[in-house]
C-alpha cells in the first residue's frame, strides 16, 4: 500500500461523525485529477445510467461499477452483478489508484484489512438527490464502506440505524472521504438534492466513488 500517495497531514483533517465513522477533509485532494480521468475511462466502457428501482422509479442518480462486480437495480430487485446488464459485458476492473485510495482511506480510519471488491460510481446533477437508505446488498457488514467525493459539493444526509433518526447535514466538498464500518455500517445516510454551481474539476457535476466488500 503505497500511503504516501493519499495522506496529506496539512489537508487531512479528520472529523469523526459517530462511532465507527469519520469524515476525512480533503483526503483525495492529491489525485483529484487521476481520479476523475480513471472515472471517465471507467464510464467509456461502462456508461452512466439511469436505473430502474424495484417499484418502478427511474433513480435521478446516474450510475456504474467496476470492479468484480457492479451494484445494479431493476423491477428484479436490488442486486450485484459480475456482468453489467447493459452491456453484458463484465465491468470494467477496479483502477489501482481507486484501489490504493480506498485501503489508504480505510486503514486511516482504523480499518486496516479492507479490500474493496466492488466500486459504485455515482453521477449528481444539480436538483438531483438520494434518499436516506442503508447499504445492505453486501455479503458480509464487517467490511466498511468507503466513499469519495469530486467536483460540486453536497450536502450528505448522516442519520442513524433506524429511518425514523432525523439526519445530520454534512457539508461534503470535493476530495472528502467518509468511511464508516463497525457500528456505523449499517447507518442510513443519503445525499439532499444537489444546488447549482461550476467547479473547476468537474463542472456541474458530482461525482461520489462508493467502495464496498461486496462478495
Ligand atoms: C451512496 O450512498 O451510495 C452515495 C453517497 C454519496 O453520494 O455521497
Ligand atoms: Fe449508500
Amino acid at each position: 500500500m503505497q500511503r504516501g500517495l493519499f495522506a496529506n497531514p496539512a489537508e487531512n483533517a479528520r472529523e469523526p461523525l459517530t462511532e465507527g465513522a469519520v469524515l476525512l477533509h480533503g483526503y483525495a485532494n492529491p489525485r483529484q485529477d487521476g481520479l476523475l480521468a480513471a472515472v471517465q475511462e471507467v464510464s467509456a466502457a461502462a456508461p452512466f445510467r439511469n436505473m430502474i428501482t424495484p417499484g418502478g422509479q427511474r433513480m435521478s442518480v446516474a450510475m456504474t461499477n467496476c470492479g468484480d462486480a457492479g451494484w445494479f437495480s431493476d423491477r428484479r430487485g436490488y442486486r450485484y452483478d459480475p456482468i453489467d446488464p447493459t452491456t453484458a459485458q463484465p465491468w470494467p476492473p477496479m483502477p489501482d489508484l481507486f484501489l490504493n485510495l480506498a485501503t489508504c482511506a480505510a486503514a486511516e480510519a482504523g480499518f486496516d484489512a479492507f479490500r474493496p471488491d466492488v466500486c459504485l460510481i455515482n453521477r449528481y446533477e444539480p436538483g438531483t438527490r438520494l434518499s436516506l437508505h442503508q447499504d445492505k446488498d453486501e455479503r458480509d457488514f464487517g467490511a466498511p464502506i468507503v466513499s469519495v467525493s469530486l467536483g460540486l459539493p453536497a450536502v450528505f444526509l448522516w442519520g442513524g440505524l433506524t429511518r425514523g433518526d432525523r439526519p445530520r447535514r454534512i457539508r461534503l466538498e470535493s476530495g472528502d472521504v467518509v468511511v464508516w464500518g463497525g457500528p456505523a455500517r449499517l447507518v442510513y445516510h443519503g445525499i439532499a438534492p444537489l444546488a447549482d454551481g461550476d467547479h473547476p474539476l468537474t463542472g456541474r457535476v458530482r461525482l461520489n466513488l462508493t467502495f464496498r466488500k461486496a462478495l
